[in-house]
């Protein structure tokens, strides 16, 4: 890391002040959410952004409030900023319960703009790539759990010739077990996060709720007043300095095109309780329709996503009032104990149909202890200003609504409000 205490200090703030591209409409460690459209592992769902034409969103692909986007057969996908609120990004509809995303892509270039893919959960979980346009030399690897933004210390720059001004293909390989990072081949990971590593403080950090794919260039430091506002200015000193808008100038970030691969069992994705643990999550498919065409490696999430099925959709209010209380309910934290005490609402890993190996992981209910979801993103929740990107995530909650009002109707009226969450990927929409 580059930054001084004090750098890092101000990054939060200005982070946590201004960010409107990581947000939640939703979050389900805190309240009853609609559940999430899952992808599913029957097939990868695959963007070829080369072929799409006009300028609406792609089949499967949001846009952010106040996206426009085009498209030509050699870049694909370009998002380009040509002002300092320009903030172009896209994420996809539907979710995924771990699996595989590869993007061939060329950052944008740019001093003070910053290119990112990344996965977010509803929870805030988070799995990043991000590019500064200001360096040609590396990528960034970075993640976060449950919106904690506590520290800033669990991004990692790795060297790669033209980061900026090449094509490259990046990977993200997603496990209950690790998150592995790839640059143009899936052999070598630049990067290995294992659910145990110390910086996911015992998993609780680790990424594992359904997450959407989003894709975006944004502006991280808009000119010379922001380089010097106390709120910015840390995030201006990462993002190499302001950018400049001067005699029409503009910058692009192309994604040629996106493969993704849902481990999970597609259906509905369901936060069973509010810890936010993989075990906790549970898919509307049952597992005879699980798996049938998926990888070998989804096995693991596929039992993890597809052991609760409808029937355990149902959260006991016991477990409700417990959680939302603030603290952590003794059953929540220990998936087995909220299995004894509620027969009917099992979390995915203590089910027999979770098998063998995958109960071992998440039956022991070692992501659900000690779940932190509390507390963390309320320290961003003071980022109330800004307005960006709202609709991207309501409006895919909608079609969920009515395509599974079994679950629905249990989980009760839908929760519109929108938080906004300081997180390590900032758009300064002012
Ligand atoms: C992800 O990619 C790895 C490496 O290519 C492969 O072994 C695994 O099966 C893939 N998983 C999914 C869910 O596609
Ligand atoms: C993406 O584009 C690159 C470059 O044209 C190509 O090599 C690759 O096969 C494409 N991937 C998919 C999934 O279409
Ligand atoms: C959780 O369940 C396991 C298995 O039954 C048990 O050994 C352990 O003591 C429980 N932990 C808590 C905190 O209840
Ligand atoms: C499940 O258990 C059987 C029998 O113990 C074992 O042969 C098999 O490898 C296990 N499956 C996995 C995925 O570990
Ligand atoms: C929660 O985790 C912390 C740090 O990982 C640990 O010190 C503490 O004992 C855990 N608390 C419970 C109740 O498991
Ligand atoms: C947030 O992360 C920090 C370290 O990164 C950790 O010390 C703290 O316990 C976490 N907070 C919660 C609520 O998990």
């Amino acid at each position: 890391m580059r930054f001084t205490n004090a750098t890092a200090t101000a990054v939060l703030s200005a982070l946590q002040v201004a960010n409107a591209q990581t947000f939640t409409t939703c979050d389900p460690t805190k309240k009853t959410c609609p559940g999430d459209s899952g992808i599913g592992n029957g097939k990868p769902f695959d963007t070829d952004f080369t072929k799409v034409t006009g300028t609406d969103a792609p089949t499967g692909w949001t846009y952010a409030d106040g996206t426009t986007m085009s498209y030509d057969s050699t870049n694909g996908a370009n998002f380009q900023i040509s002002t300092k609120t320009g903030a172009p990004t896209i994420s996809t509809s539907q979710y995924i319960m771990f699996g595989n995303v590869s993007v061939y892509a060329k950052a944008s270039p740019g001093t003070g703009i910053v290119s990112s893919f990344i996965l977010e959960s509803d929870d805030l979980d988070e799995i990043d790539w991000e590019w500064l346009g200001s360096n040609d030399a590396s990528v960034e690897s970075n993640f976060f759990g449950k919106g904690n933004v506590t520290t800033y210390d669990r991004a990692i720059y790795h060297p790669i010739a033209n980061a900026v001004t090449g094509w490259h293909t990046y990977n993200i390989e997603w496990t209950k077990d690790y998150v592995k990072w790839y640059v143009d081949d899936m052999v070598t990971p630049v990067r290995i996060l294992a659910y145990d590593d110390p910086k996911t403080i015992k998993g609780t950090q680790f990424p594992q709720t359904p997450m959407k794919i989003k894709l975006g260039n944004w502006v991280g430091c808009a000119d010379a007043a922001a380089a010097s506002d106390p709120k910015t200015e840390g995030t201006c000193e990462w993002a190499g300095g302001p950018a400049s808008f001067d005699s029409g100038a503009s910058y692009s970030m192309y994604v040629k095109n996106i493969t993704i691969s849902d481990a999970g069992c597609g259906g509905t994705y369901t936060y069973t309780d509010q810890t936010g643990s993989y075990g906790s999550i549970s898919s509307s498919n049952e597992g005879d329709t699980c798996g049938s065409s998926g990888s070998t490696s989804s096995a693991a999430a596929s039992s993890v996503a597809s052991a609760a099925s409808s029937t355990a959709v149902e959260l006991p209010t016991s477990l409700i009032a417990g959680a939302s209380s603030g603290t952590t309910s003794a059953a929540a934290a220990n998936a087995t104990t909220t299995a004894s005490a509620s027969a009917s609402s099992v979390p995915a890993g203590v089910s027999p149909a979770s098998g063998n190996a995958t109960g071992t992981g998440s039956g022991s209910g070692s992501g659900s202890k000690n779940a932190t979801s509390t507390g963390s993103g309320s320290s961003g929740a003071g980022a109330t200003t800004t307005k960006a990107g709202g609709s991207s995530s309501s409006s895919t909650s909608a079609p969920q609504i009515t395509a599974n009002s079994a679950s629905s109707h249990k989980y009760g009226a839908v929760e519109l409000a929108v938080m906004f969450l300081g997180l390590g990927v900032g758009y300064l929409v002012m």
